[in-house]
């Protein structure tokens, strides 16, 4: 079924929890998945060799859209990332009484877009607690 990289940026663990659930349902699904922290990784070739980029990022600031900190980097670098014509999905945690809720999920699918991904038009918003069901169901979807 191919490869899939699961590529994921948090700060107190929720978006990482989901990126773990993802990757699990993933595999189950019976693809080969590569699960990284976005903080050990470089934008350069970042998606060769796969058949699936999933980015997982949570959102911070207030009245302005602030990707989560480690995956500034890779945001700013995603030119170099080699997505033209890679399926991507995106997925993130958030609170729907911020302004943007989830607005780094939306940042990251335009910019992927822009790029020349072909963006899977299903983003995963959480809002709270992550939900792992709702995980699970979202990753089959994707495939
Ligand atoms: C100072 C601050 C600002 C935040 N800003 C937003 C926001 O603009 N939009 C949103 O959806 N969530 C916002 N959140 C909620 C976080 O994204 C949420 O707690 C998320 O689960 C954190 O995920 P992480 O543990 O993967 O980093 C904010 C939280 C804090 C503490």
């Amino acid at each position: 079924m191919g490869k899939a990289l699961v590529v994921y940026g948090s700060t107190t663990g929720n978006t990482e929890t989901v990126a773990q659930v993802v990757a699990k349902t993933l595999e189950g699904e019976g693809m080969e998945v590569v699960l990284k922290d976005v903080a050990g990784v470089k934008p350069g070739g970042l998606a060769d060799g796969y058949d699936l980029v999933l980015f997982g990022c949570s959102t911070w600031g207030d009245d302005e859209i602030e990707l989560q900190e480690d995956f500034i980097p890779l945001y700013d670098g995603l030119d170099a990332a080699g997505l033209s014509g890679k399926k991507v999905a995106v997925f993130g945690c958030g609170d729907s009484s911020y302004t943007h809720f989830c607005g780094a999920v939306d940042a990251i699918m335009e910019k992927a877009s822009e790029l020349g991904a072909k963006v899977v038009d299903l983003p995963l918003k959480i809002d709270g607690t992550p939900d792992e069901a709702e995980a699970r169901t979202w990753a089959k979807n994707v495939l």
